[in-house]
């Protein structure tokens, strides 16, 4: 069997528009952008950026939201011309099936689970504490005991309040993707008018002295400020965008993908890059970037600044909203990859069976509800959420890669949406990715590879003799 069989472009096509495992085509241009957004404003923004500016940056932390952006919207427009020819809910893990082979596919496919499964694991204990934080507030204090895993406090046994959150979104996805989108948009418009309120207000508290020097002195090591330290916070605040990509998830589900997956791909990303860096130019406006180093609420600490003292309060519970969003994406990014990958017979079919009316793949949902509820209570979560960004790198350089194969192997296929300036915007995602995974260190390097080790046992005990297309293609030879 051909380890790097491609699978063809127009097999795939077909193959979504036929048989009984269809998903409901109803996400519009809005729901898309809210959809991206759902995802991308998170506890990136309101938990790394004061953590890198006091570590890396200072406040030329703006500028390594500037840099990260500019990976990402390399990436972004690669992402763009492959959902738009191949509007599938595979995303990367379908691209590179039609551009690399099944092998790498598989490894793709296997990588995204670090980005969506694990992400939205991390996500939900961030979501826990934030939880814990505001019912204390109003006076209801939950015992460590069940808030915390045994690995993040000594007292904690299980993560509760994290459980409790991937369950219920789980149940909601099952239900159906519109009224997943309905919820989703709702958190976007208060999570984005918060932060809007958040700069607007703090703008006049901006105290000019705080950014001098814009970008302070190396100290000697790498990472340790000056340029090194602007490029290794680049590699931390990262994680704040990750979410883009898991529009093209939703791509067998717009109704006009060909024209919308492009909206809400890019208008995402742009509208979430100018709120980071005003948000960051704020934030390291109020507070000198010294003042952050071992603050776990670097937002609460530049309101404390302010007369809005009420807005503490709202953010909170923005940010508790917003988290709620981010794992409601990427949990639904996780079902739809692994739906796409059971359709191909890489992964057992109950991935990919579709509830009879709710139009879901409400199975998939509830093994993921499961699996990621498990790592949300236990884990040790610090450790592996450094994990999703090195993953969710790796997608970027092979999606990068994958045009510029694709522009080889079909390049009289259509593509209503074309990744401009071809080679030089995939080659420069490659490289700005690829260095922010370098900067991302070995030990997560290390873990990488062992993950990846894992699926490769998967896919040679399981996948590779249950693979559809090698399964076809034996047929034929007989
Ligand atoms: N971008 C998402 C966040 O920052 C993952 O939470």
């Amino acid at each position: 069997m051909n380890l790097f069989a491609v699978k063809p472009l127009s097999r795939i096509i077909e193959e979504s528009e036929s048989g009984s495992h269809t998903l409901r085509r109803t996400l519009g241009p809005v729901n898309l952008v809210a959809l991206g957004i759902g995802a991308i404003i998170g506890a990136g923004l309101f938990s790394l950026t004061g953590i890198a500016a006091a570590n890396h940056a200072g406040p030329g932390v703006v500028i390594s939201f500037l840099i990260a952006a500019l990976g990402c919207a390399f990436a972004g427009l690669c992402y763009s011309e492959f959902s738009t020819m191949i509007p599938i809910a595979g995303s990367a893990y379908t691209y590179a099936y039609a551009t690399m082979g099944e092998l790498l596919a598989w490894i793709i496919g296997w990588d995204l689970v670090l980005e969506y499964a694990v992400g939205a694991a991390t996500v939900s204990v961030s979501w826990s504490a934030y939880v814990v934080s505001l019912l204390k507030d109003f006076g209801i204090v939950l015992p460590e005991s069940l808030t915390a895993s045994p690995w993040a406090h000594p007292a904690g046994i299980v993560n509760l309040p994290a459980v409790f959150i991937i369950c219920m979104i789980s149940i909601l996805l099952m239900i159906g993707i519109q009224e997943s989108a309905r919820v989703n948009g709702i958190i976007v418009v208060v999570k984005v008018t918060v932060v809007l309120i958040f700069i607007a207000m703090g703008w006049a508290y901006i105290d000019p002295k705080n950014y001098e020097p814009m970008i302070p002195a190396n100290t000697g090591a790498f990472g340790d400020f000056g340029w090194s330290g602007v490029v290794r916070a680049a590699g931390v605040i990262f994680f704040a965008y990750i979410g883009f990509d898991a529009v093209s998830t939703a791509a067998q589900e717009a109704r006009k993908p060909q024209r919308d997956m492009p909206i809400g791909i890019i208008g995402s990303l742009v509208i979430c890059t100018i709120l980071y860096v005003l948000f960051a130019h704020v934030l390291t406006g109020i507070v000198n970037y010294k003042d952050f180093k071992g603050s776990a609420a670097p937002v609460a600490l530049a309101v404390d600044r302010t007369p809005y003292l009420w807005m503490n309060k709202a953010v909170k519970f923005a940010i508790i909203m917003g988290y709620t969003s981010v794992i409601l994406v990427m949990l639904l990014g996780q079902s739809r990859v692994f739906f796409s990958m059971s359709k191909d017979g890489l992964l057992p079919k109950v991935f990919s069976d579709v509830h009879p009316r709710w139009l879901t793949p409400y199975r998939s949902n509830l093994l993921f509800m499961v699996f990621v509820s498990l790592f949300s209570a236990f884990a040790p979560i610090e450790v592996v959420g450094e994990m999703t960004s090195i993953g969710t790198l790796f997608a970027f350089v092979l999606v990068c890669a994958g045009i510029l194969i694709m522009r080889k192997t079909n390049p009289d296929h259509p593509r209503p949406f074309k990744t401009p300036l071809v080679p030089i915007v995939p080659i420069l995602g490659i490289l700005v990715n690829f260095a922010l995974m370098f900067g991302l260190g070995w030990s997560n390097w290390l873990r990488l590879f062992v993950w990846l080790a894992l699926g490769l046992c998967i896919y040679f005990g399981y996948s590779r003799h249950h693979s559809r297309l090698a399964l076809d293609t034996m047929a034929k030879k007989k």
